[in-house]
């Protein structure tokens, strides 16, 4: 019975071209480790570009409304802020047209049959009052005896961008004391 080794060197019934594929391949390997492991310098990540890294980005025109907004890092979120609208208008689509309406008139599907029925937001007074003060009452509290609920269960952040939406649609806006609204701000849950 020969080796292996034996066979090989007398007869060519082995594969002796894969056997030297095989070892060139080893060979390959071990230098192509040896340079990433010792020579490579590694990629630096921070020089490649945010937009290759996510994916590509919507880029030019209309990129601000494609993009999902980021209200989480909103330190104040009370004072204005074009995002914290963007953000309240999403927040007002799922919890408040189906009594507010789409634009926020009063005229939602379910708001026109209630006594009373849900507020136009866009003209008329309000009951409560519309500085953010108030609107951020009226959703922390809801308005007893009406179907008006508290929108507590909302995260806050969700709440003040809520009420700069509304700011945003109201014909009837009503002027913040800065000092005020940052002072109930900092202390309201
Ligand atoms: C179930 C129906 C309903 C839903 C949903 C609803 N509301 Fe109302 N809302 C009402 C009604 C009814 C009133 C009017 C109460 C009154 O006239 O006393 C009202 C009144 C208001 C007022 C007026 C307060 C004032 O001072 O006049 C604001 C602001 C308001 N809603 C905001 C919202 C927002 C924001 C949402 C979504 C987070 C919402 N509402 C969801 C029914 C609703």
């Amino acid at each position: 019975m020969p080796t292996s080794v034996e066979a090989m060197q007398t007869n060519d019934t082995y594969n002796r071209g894969g056997m030297i594929a095989f070892v060139f391949s080893m060979v390959f390997s071990l230098v192509f480790f040896f340079y990433i492991s010792l020579m490579h310098q590694g990629i630096n990540l921070k020089e490649i570009p945010e937009e290759a890294m996510s994916g590509g980005s919507p880029s030019g025109e209309g990129a601000a409304a494609v993009a999902a907004v980021d209200i989480s890092k909103i330190e104040k979120p009370w004072e204005p802020n074009d995002d914290m609208v963007t953000h309240g208008a999403k927040i007002y689509k799922a919890n408040c047209t189906a009594c507010h309406g789409d634009k926020g008139a009063g005229d939602g599907p379910a708001g026109m049959a209630l006594i009373p029925p849900a507020r136009n937001l866009i003209e008329g007074k309000w009951k409560k009052g519309g500085d953010s003060i108030a609107l951020y009452k009226t959703l922390h509290d809801g308005i007893e005896g009406t179907s008006m609920a508290a929108f507590k269960h909302l995260p806050k952040q969700d709440r003040w961008a809520l009420v700069q939406f509304i700011h945003s649609i109201t014909k009837n806006k009503v002027a913040d004391d800065a000092a005020k609204l940052e002072a109930f701000a900092k202390s309201a849950d």
